[in-house]
């Protein structure tokens, strides 16, 4: 069965329901409707005992290019009820593992995303970047708490102060991968993984996927909505204003004033 929302394919087969981004001609750049696409798919996961595992992926040639940026100007998501912070609680409290599957480009949120699911597969050639501050903004999805956690101090405030890009390779140094594999092969192995996942023992499977993030749990909550405030502050500041201008109309951004 396949159901499509604005930009975001759902489709379940044998226990797994798979979340495809599709949204082409802008890299799969996520508006307000997408995330409530996404935030419906993974809500239903958890409510229907029939779905075992979840797969999110952008399809072959890209994952995501994060929050379209002409949304992030015109109609700045605000408080904790705007979908993209919906989005975020609910992939941070989702009860049903999760496989990521990622190809072509995981941009801001395309890369804090994966701090929540379970597993990610990622192509030879997949980008990551969290250029949050380059954007004159904040990191988000609680990442200023789980990079730490995941990687280090030191690694993560390089990845996110400097907001530059980092290959799959790196993704596995820091943490945040479990497979690099060619290209043509990120749907077959994460739709094995998803598979796998989905064969086993559903009580015992959430409840360990529960006890692993048990102890973060209310601090991941806390730190997606203390970020989503700063954030929602900043996107209203110059700087983010000019940033953001400045990549809709194809020019290098000046902060010097
Ligand atoms: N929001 C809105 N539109 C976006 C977008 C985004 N996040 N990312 C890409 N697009 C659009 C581009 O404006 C372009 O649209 P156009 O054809 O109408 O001009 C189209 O998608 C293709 O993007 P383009 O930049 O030409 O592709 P590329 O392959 O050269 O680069 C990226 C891909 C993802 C590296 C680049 O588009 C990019 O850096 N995007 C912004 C990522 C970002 O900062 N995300 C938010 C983080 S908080």
């Amino acid at each position: 069965m396949t159901t499509t929302m604005t930009g975001i394919e759902a489709a379940e087969a044998e226990g797994i329901l798979t979340l495809r981004i599709n949204r082409p001609d802008k890299k799969n750049a996520l508006t307000p409707a997408m995330y409530e696409g996404l935030t419906a798919g993974l809500r239903r996961a958890d409510q229907d005992q029939g779905i075992r595992a979840v797969i999110i992926t952008g399809g072959d040639a890209c994952f995501t290019a994060g929050n379209d940026l002409q949304d992030f100007l015109q109609t700045p998501p605000l408080g904790e009820e705007s979908p993209v912070m919906q989005f975020l609680l609910t992939i941070s409290e989702t009860r049903t593992p999760i496989v990521a599957a990622v190809n072509g480009v995981a941009v801001g949120v395309g890369t804090t995303m994966l701090l929540h699911c379970d597993l990610v597969v990622a192509a030879e050639d997949a980008l990551f970047q969290m250029p949050f501050v380059n954007l004159g903004l904040c990191a988000e999805a609680a990442s200023t708490l789980l990079m730490p956690q995941l990687m280090g101090q030191r690694r993560a405030a390089e990845l996110l102060l400097l907001g530059e890009r980092f290959s799959p390779r790196q993704g596995v140094a820091v943490g945040l991968v479990n497979r690099v594999v060619p290209a043509y092969e990120v749907a077959t192995v994460a739709r094995q993984l998803a598979v796998a996942l989905a064969a086993q023992p559903p009580d015992a499977l959430q409840l360990t996927k529960r006890l692993l993030k048990a102890a973060n749990s209310s601090a991941v909550r806390e730190t997606i909505l203390a970020e989503g405030r700063h954030f929602a502050e900043l996107l209203r500041r110059p700087e983010a204003k000019e940033a953001l201008s400045a990549f809709l109309e194809h020019r290098p951004p000046d902060f010097s004033r």
